[in-house]
């Protein structure tokens, strides 16, 4: 285990893990605010290939973990994955849950211990960075709470960005510093 809360633990994807990444990334639900459409299992199973193998490129410069309950059970349960990738001194976040993990508080929870984890890493470990950054849309009000639950303060808010899906959208950025973090 990379992290450990009291209800969640926090590890590394293996092979084993393409059928929850897919239930998970072929929802529409889970896409809404997303760039792309719904994976395919294709793409799942490629996208779970890069996590893995974004785990021998040191320093790390990409982050990507499974979040499971249970672990203190037999049978741990996938419920989402946190993750990020570091570039120009930042840390970008993101997160996403199963739609019957929702509402429960195991992002927030999630998403703290991912933060903790980087804050904690030797140095040499993770590529430097000083910023952790949540960029969503604005309408992404799940995405928005969990940073302001966090303590990330809103940086800019901008309509009409880019185009996404068909349509022009907005994005909102958050920011916190890494020095200092209390867990
Ligand atoms: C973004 C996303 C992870 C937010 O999920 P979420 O369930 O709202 O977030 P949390 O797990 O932190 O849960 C928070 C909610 O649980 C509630 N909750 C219930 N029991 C709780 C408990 N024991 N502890 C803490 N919170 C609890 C909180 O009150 C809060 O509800 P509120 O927002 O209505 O106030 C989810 O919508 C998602 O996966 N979306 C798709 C992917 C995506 O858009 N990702 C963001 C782009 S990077």
């Amino acid at each position: 285990m990379l992290a450990t809360t009291p209800r969640l633990s926090l590890r590394e994807f293996t092979a084993n893990d393409v059928d929850s990444f897919y239930a998970l990334e072929s929802n529409p639900a889970n896409a809404r605010y997303q760039t792309w459409e719904p994976r395919t299992r294709q793409q799942s199973s490629k996208l779970v290939d890069e996590a893995i193998n974004s785990i021998l490129i040191q320093p790390r410069r990409v982050i990507e973990l499974v979040v499971e309950t249970g672990c203190e059970t037999e049978t741990p349960r996938f419920i989402g994955r946190v993750g990020c990738m570091i570039a120009d001194n930042i840390a970008n976040l993101w997160f996403s849950f199963l739609p019957a993990a929702q509402g429960k508080g195991y992002a927030t929870e999630a998403v703290r211990a991912l933060i903790t984890f980087l804050h904690d890493a030797p140095a040499g470990n993770l590529v430097a960075f000083e910023t952790l950054q949540i960029e969503c849309d604005p309408r992404n009000t799940g995405s928005r709470r969990i940073a302001e639950r966090l303590g990330f303060q809103k940086i800019s808010e901008e309509l009409n960005v880019y185009k996404c899906k068909g349509e022009l959208v907005g994005s909102v950025v958050y920011e916190t510093g890494i020095q200092g973090w209390l867990k």
